[in-house]
């Protein structure tokens, strides 16, 4: 790819996404035939790349609209992602039945976080992963970033700090908490925050 249209193409909201799942895909262990569940399908790019990257999985993706959703703009894996609309504070899925929850750049907008959590958690296998990617609750866009939203996306945004991220997945009897950022990229604004069942 020329360098000129790959800087382009790295702009794009799409990419920006593909790279926040690819940089958790690279830190956790999947089975064969993993069933794995996305809160937050937006347009349904995230969901389509994990379909992809994990051609024998079955991704799952909850958005509590389906307005973004651009299906015809879509490339999927093999097994295409299965869209449900519902919200991330009562999922309609089976207690035990996911090898791992996605939030990617969602959780800053969800209400009931602790709720949210605890759904991720009861719909988790034993040993299955939690992932959540966000802003950095700690910084110094962080404020800008929620000032910005309040204003235009949602009254809901707060950005996380690692501490309270920490106390959610903690009281959701999550496990090996964790936090990931990538090294030298835009000084720490994203972070991942990873836990087990
Ligand atoms: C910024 S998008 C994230 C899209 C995708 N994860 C990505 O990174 O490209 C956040 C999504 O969260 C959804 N959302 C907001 N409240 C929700 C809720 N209670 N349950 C499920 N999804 C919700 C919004 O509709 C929106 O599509």
């Amino acid at each position: 790819m020329p360098s000129l249209f790959k800087r382009f193409f790295a702009r794009l909201p799409m990419a920006r996404s593909s790279r926040a799942y690819e940089f958790a895909l690279e830190r956790i262990a999947l089975p064969e035939n993993a069933r794995v569940l996305e809160i937050g399908a937006g347009q349904g790019y995230g969901a389509a790349y994990l379909s992809r990257s994990l051609p024998d999985a079955q991704v799952f993706s909850v958005d509590v609209t389906t307005e973004c959703l651009k299906p015809e703009r879509l490339e999927p894996g093999p097994r295409p992602p299965i869209f449900i609309q519902a919200s991330a504070t009562d999922l309609p899925l089976a207690g035990g039945c996911m090898d791992a929850v996605f939030v990617v750049m969602t959780f800053h907008c969800l209400p009931q976080p602790q709720r949210v959590v605890q759904e991720a958690a009861r719909v988790l296998k034993p040993g299955g992963f939690f992932i959540l990617a966000d802003v950095n609750g700690r910084h110094w866009m962080k404020r800008p970033f929620e000032i910005v939203e309040h204003l235009f996306i949602s009254p809901l945004t707060h950005a996380y700090t690692v501490e309270e991220l920490a106390g959610l997945i903690d009281r959701a009897g999550l496990t090996d908490f964790r936090v990931a950022r990538r090294p030298g990229k835009g000084r720490g604004f994203m972070m991942w925050a990873f836990a087990r069942k």
